[in-house]
């Protein structure tokens, strides 16, 4: 079967980026990816993407009068690619109403942290702030609302005691790392159905019914 065309956009270190490319790597995998289009200049993502082989590309904003007018430069170069479905990783760019439509439902992103909790930015910070059990990470579907959308795939991750923001940050990039290829192979796949708000997955399987944090000891 062919494989699944995925684009990537990113703005900087691309550490989600490098999780797909090797897990598009695998032989087994349902998804290649076909562009890498950054919004920075020189973000250490490109050179992940090159040193795979993979195309890349910067469409870089500021050269561009207009929000529409730098997403027209990167729709083109998407299409180009032949791409049928785009990732976003860390793209700091927030895409307009048009362009999230034109790609309903074959528009991605990860977010760190348990949508609907914890939309925009430092959400390690706000979560240790408020004391929050379990922290985490989602992959959805993109919708014009900031960090909003039908869930495809999320992992759950404690918070500790003595963590800093960095070190929740660390903990959950851990399970974005496994998230993002997960949610695309389901795509990949043709496993992924959204249903309204919701996303049904065919044929996934459930963790142990319970997280306990603190865990209580009895195992
Ligand atoms: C990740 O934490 C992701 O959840 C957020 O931006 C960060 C990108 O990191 N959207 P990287 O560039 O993939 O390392």
């Amino acid at each position: 079967m062919a494989r699944l065309m995925a684009a990537v956009l990113i703005s900087g270190r691309g550490t989600n980026l490098q999780a797909l490319i090797d897990d598009c790597a695998r032989s087994d995998a349902p998804a290649g990816i076909a562009l890498v289009l950054s919004n920075v200049a020189g973000a250490a993502g490109l050179a992940r993407a090159e040193a795979a082989g993979i195309a890349t590309v910067t469409v870089d904003h500021k050269g561009f009068p207009s929000r529409e007018a730098f997403e027209d430069a990167i729709s083109e170069r998407l299409d180009a690619a032949g791409a049928e479905i785009v990732c976003l990783a860390g793209f700091m760019r927030l895409l307009t109403a048009s362009f999230v439509e034109r790609w309903r439902d074959r528009l991605i992103n990860i977010h760190p942290s348990l949508l609907p909790s914890y939309r925009g930015l430092d959400t390690h910070a706000r979560a240790i702030a408020d004391g929050v059990r379990f922290a985490g990470c989602t992959v959805h579907f993109v919708r014009a609302e900031m960090d909003a959308g039908p869930i495809i795939v999320q992992a759950a991750v404690p918070v500790l005691a003595d963590d800093t923001a960095d070190s929740l940050a660390a903990r959950v990039l851990r399970a974005e790392h496994r998230c993002y290829p997960l949610a695309l192979r389901l795509i990949a796949a043709g496993r992924v159905r959204v249903d309204g708000a919701r996303v049904i997955v065919e044929g996934a399987g459930a963790p142990g019914a319970i997280l306990l944090n603190p865990d209580d000891g009895r195992g």
